[in-house]
């Protein structure tokens, strides 16, 4: 028998055909209206929100005294009689506004303090406090619908991919440290001193080793950790869909990609999407939206101006191109009205964090007079070019960066996307651009490390058009490596993998890792190749971003059930946490006193 009595219908059940019937709710007291005479609850739970009604002719003393006691966030049972709203109260914001519940018995299964902040979408809280309370939080419909599509949408991933015949397989979160470009977080071994765990920052090497193993094709829905700066995009935690397959390359993994993800968002938005998916090449991408995740919702393409500006007298340009750097600008059309001489400070200094040096400008106003720091470099003859080559228009504005060509594009790239977030440029329909970017570098140069980093990570097979290349150009050797982009956010990554030794201890060497080292670190997987690896390709998609951008969040932070804060701590729990001396003695690690600021100390008590 319950304690308490058991609801017959939840909060989203009740329709007007229910009329007369006699139920039990159990939830939350949303808000409580208390008239005088008659006393309103709206009762919530995960799935609605009900409204019961306390009539004082109906109920005796007691029980209309406990209603009186009712607040927000109370638990509550109540037991009554459907009956249908009179016309004029009909709330058909609602699923169950037809309707209200008449209380003939109401029991207080829990108490509440005053929450710390009012359990609705539009409550003005900082995120401090809603993370500090995130069980609160999740009592909001928004967040709690956003963690439903995500369950949604991890089972529709899984059908699509059961039925194409893919096996889910679990790997293991404590390994090794694997060389995949990301921090990793570690763990000390107690059974052996002085020894570390690596947690997985993505499954790679063990997806690659099922594939040695024949398991043909491989998904997981995978927990990753990365040691790594956050933003909105990036979470310490996060969940790939992580997929490999053998006997089978890049083609094969557009395919299913493209098929498992138009099936499971129909699932689960009714929202079609078209395939195959558009493909552009890395340097398509950088040359025309300086970025290799490009929003392609709207235009504003980057604009080559050597040609225009060279010689002009503009001393940076001729410097820049000299040393091979690029002149490239933007294009704003009515720009010369829509941005101030301000606003374009604003954004010499935007492209300053993005390591540009400056931003020249050109203004031509409606009658064809120009100004700007370019506009005494500008002749009649250039004038035209522009015009012709690039569509500078009387009206428009130009906004001009000469730099290094990673520079030059970056900043460029991050510019042109604030411009259209300024402009309202990007359309506000449901637009979803997905595109394969192809043809990726296989490594780039880092001034910082002073060796080649590959550009996905070391088990990408390259494809050289000459014997030998990777060792005398490796700078112009391609990845057969590819990104799944979808309106301006990387979604994931992938490649044909490198399945010889050989081929595997050549990009070892390129990295900069001695063959001592590799067999050290690697050997396993090195040996691993030996023993008849099939050829096989991969990818991974990180879910927290795709659903994200489903449902139209700016922050995978309201599709993680618990997230951390931008300094990866978890404001709810308090972690990181210093731990007790005994349990450092027993790891054989040093006792230091942990450093600690004002602001490590999660907020205590509440309401
Ligand atoms: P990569 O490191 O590019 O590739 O990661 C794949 C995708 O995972 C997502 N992602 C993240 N999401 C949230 N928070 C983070 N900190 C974070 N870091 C990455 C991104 C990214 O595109 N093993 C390879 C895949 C492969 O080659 O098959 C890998 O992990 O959406
Ligand atoms: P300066 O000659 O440094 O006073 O710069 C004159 C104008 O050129 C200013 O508007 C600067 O923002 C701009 N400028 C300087 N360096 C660059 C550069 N590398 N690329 C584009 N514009 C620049």
């Amino acid at each position: 028998m319950a304690s308490f009595p058991k609801r017959t219908v939840t909060c989203g059940g009740l329709r007007g055909e229910d009329e007369r019937r006699d139920v039990v709710l159990n939830g939350w007291v949303d808000v409580v209206r208390d008239l005088g005479g008659l006393l309103f609850i709206d009762l919530r739970d995960r799935y609605g929100v009900t409204q019961a009604v306390v009539d004082p002719d109906v109920v005796d003393a007691e029980r209309l005294a406990r209603a009186r006691e009712l607040r927000p966030e109370y638990v509550v049972a109540l037991a009554g009689t459907v009956r249908r709203r009179p016309a004029e109260n009909v709330n058909r914001e609602r699923a169950t506004g037809a309707v209200e519940v008449l209380v003939r018995d109401l029991e207080i299964l829990n108490r509440s303090k005053t929450p710390p902040f009012e359990i609705r979408d539009d409550a003005q809280v900082s995120d401090e406090v809603r993370l500090r309370y995130r069980y609160l939080d999740l009592r909001r419909s928004s967040l709690r619908g956003a963690l439903e599509k995500r369950n949604a949408f991890f089972l529709a991933l899984r059908r699509a991919l059961e039925r194409e015949g893919y096996i889910e397989v679990e790997t293991p979160l404590l390994t090794r440290m694997t060389p995949e470009g990301s921090r990793e977080y570690v763990v000390p071994s107690r059974v052996h001193p002085g020894r570390y765990y690596a947690l997985p920052q993505s499954p790679q090497v063990f997806k690659q080793l099922l594939m040695i193993g024949g398991l043909d094709r491989y998904f997981q829905i995978a927990r990753c950790l990365r040691d790594e700066d956050l933003r909105a995009d990036r979470q310490p935690e996060f969940t790939q869909l992580d997929l490999e397959l053998s006997f089978g390359d890049e083609e094969d993994v557009f395919s299913i990609i493209e098929s498992v993800l138009r099936d499971a968002i129909r699932d689960t938005f009714q929202r079609e999407v078209a395939v195959p998916f558009r493909r552009m090449a890395y340097q398509e991408a950088m040359d025309r939206y300086g970025l290799d995740k490009p929003d392609l919702r709207f235009g504003l393409e980057i604009r080559e101006l050597a040609g225009c500006l060279r010689g002009s007298g503009f001393r940076v340009v001729d410097e820049v191109l000299a040393a091979g750097g690029l002149v490239r600008g933007l294009v704003v059309e009515g720009g010369a009205e829509r941005l101030s001489r301000k606003e374009i400070d604003g954004l010499t200094e935007f492209v300053a964090g993005f390591g540009a040096k400056g931003l020249a400008f050109l203004k031509a106003d409606a009658a064809g007079a120009l100004s700007g720091s370019l506009a005494r470099f500008v002749d009649g003859e250039r004038r035209a070019r522009l015009r012709a080559e690039c569509g500078f228009r009387d009206g428009d504005l130009l906004l001009v960066v000469a730099d290094r060509p990673a520079v030059a594009c970056r900043s460029l790239g991050e510019l042109r996307n604030e411009l259209a977030r300024r402009l309202g440029l990007v359309p506000r329909d449901e637009r979803l651009e997905f595109t394969w970017i192809t043809e990726f570098p296989m490594c780039e140069w880092s001034d910082e490390e002073q060796r080649f980093v590959a550009t996905h990570h070391p088990f990408t097979m390259f494809s050289e058009e000459e014997p030998g290349q990777l060792e005398r150009g490796p700078g112009k050797v391609r990845a057969r490596a590819y990104d799944l982009v979808l309106n301006g956010w990387e979604l994931g990554s992938g490649s044909v993998r490198i399945h010889t030794r050989e081929e595997q201890q050549r990009v070892f060497q390129l990295l900069g890792i001695a063959p001592d080292e590799a067999r050290e670190k690697f050997g396993f997987f090195l040996e691993a190749f030996e023993y008849g690896a099939p050829p096989h390709a991969g990818i991974a998609l990180g879910l927290e971003r795709t659903l994200a951008l489903l449902l139209g969040r700016g922050n995978i932070r309201d599709l993680v059930a618990f997230p951390k804060t931008a300094s990866a701590k978890c404001l709810l729990t308090g972690a990181p946490t210093d731990v007790p001396e005994q349990v450092l003695r027993d790891l054989g690690l040093p006792c230091a006193a942990p450093q600690r600021g004002a602001e490590d100390c999660p907020a205590r008590g509440g309401g």
